[in-house]
């Protein structure tokens, strides 16, 4: 049985990050995450993870003077949502979504016909469209083939997953994607309920784990809360997109661009910070080398300190306590602060 009270933690909220307690749509730092991509007059922008279009349209809206706007999302849903916000009053032609994987980001940006891009902003997870779409398979709550894709045109399903990896792979996805400290008891429980027929259906799953793992946790959490993240944390290959669109995002970005990461659990968290540490390095030598021989010219520079939602934020929209946004900006070929009265 699914447990409609569960609460999960709001480490492992990602997959909740943008309703509220009534179950509306609500943006995570939405000001503040356009805010902070420092928007000018005549400026391109990525959003890299479209969703609902709520950070596209407080963009589109807070600086009216802004170009274009180039919306990406790996689902395919995403077209209708920027089909109308697109025929808004003052949007025409400023937004084009491009059906992609942000991983491929430069090459979105040069097909859409621009050199750089003043300004790249990603709000990762998945949207609560997905996650109220029961037939996604994203969410216990609701019964539903076990698929989990962004994008479902390709690639493989939860269930492909679960009926197909090896318990030893099963385990291990499970410990480090969901964290789960069950992970062996959780894999070989999948291994032998796959032995009488496939797991197919995100009930059929929830209900294994409860039966599993269910009465061993005092956990406020549902027993299936970490299985799911981490299923479809392997499905969709995040932690690898997220890490290759940082890079792609980095080449693209013009001088004085930002770069606006809102990432919800330590796993993406942690890849942002170090990919931004390492950037803004200028010096790679060995500590007890005397001299710097080693010319690294930084590509980006931190801008202050993570961003959190307010506690108005959170208490509106109880979901997003788990956000945590990071903000840098491209720095010039020579590893200095762009003229700031370029992109101010
Ligand atoms: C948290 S939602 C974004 C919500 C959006 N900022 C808004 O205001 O409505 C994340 C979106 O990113 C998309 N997404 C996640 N990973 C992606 C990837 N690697 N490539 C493209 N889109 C991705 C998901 O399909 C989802 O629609």
């Amino acid at each position: 049985m699914i447990h409609p009270s569960a609460q999960p933690p709001a480490a492992l909220e990602s997959q909740l990050n943008e309703r509220d307690a009534h179950g509306r749509h609500v943006t995570v730092l939405r000001e503040a995450a356009v805010d902070a991509l420092w928007p000018k007059e005549g400026g391109i922008y990525v959003d890299g993870t479209f969703g609902g279009g709520g950070h596209s349209s407080r963009l589109l809206e807070q600086q009216p003077a802004v170009r274009l706007v180039i919306a990406i999302d790996a689902d395919a849903a995403a077209a209708p949502r920027a089909a109308r916000l697109t025929e808004l009053p003052g949007n025409e032609g400023r937004l084009r979504l491009f059906h992609r994987n942000f991983r491929e980001l430069e090459y979105v940006v040069a097909e859409a016909g621009v050199p750089h891009v003043d300004g790249v902003l990603l709000d990762l997870g998945l949207s609560s469209f997905q996650l109220d779409e029961g037939e996604r398979g994203f969410s216990f709550r609701h019964d539903a083939p076990l698929d989990m894709r962004f994008d479902q045109t390709h690639g493989i399903t939860a269930a492909d997953l679960v009926n197909t990896a090896s318990a030893v792979e099963l385990a291990r996805i499970l410990w480090i994607y969901g964290e789960e400290k069950q992970s062996r008891r959780i894999a070989a429980a999948i291994v032998r309920e796959r032995e009488k027929g496939p797991v197919s259906t995100t009930g059929e799953l929830a209900s294994l784990l409860e039966r599993t793992v269910g009465g061993r946790k005092r956990s406020p959490i549902h027993p299936a809360t970490r299985t799911f993240q981490a299923l479809r944390i392997e499905v969709n290959g995040e932690l690898e997109a997220l890490s290759a669109v940082l890079e792609a995002a980095t080449t693209a970005l013009a001088p004085g661009g930002r770069l606006v990461v809102i990432a919800f659990h330590s796993l993406e968290d942690r890849i942002v910070k170090r990919f931004i540490e390492a950037a803004s390095l200028t010096c790679v030598c060995p500590p007890d080398q005397p001299i710097c021989t080693c010319d690294t010219i930084p590509r980006l520079r931190r801008i202050g300190k993570p961003i959190r939602p307010t506690p108005e934020e959170t208490a509106l929209n109880p979901r997003s306590r788990s956000a945590i946004m990071r903000v840098a900006e491209r720095l010039d070929r020579e590893g200095a602060v762009a003229d700031q009265g370029s992109s101010a």
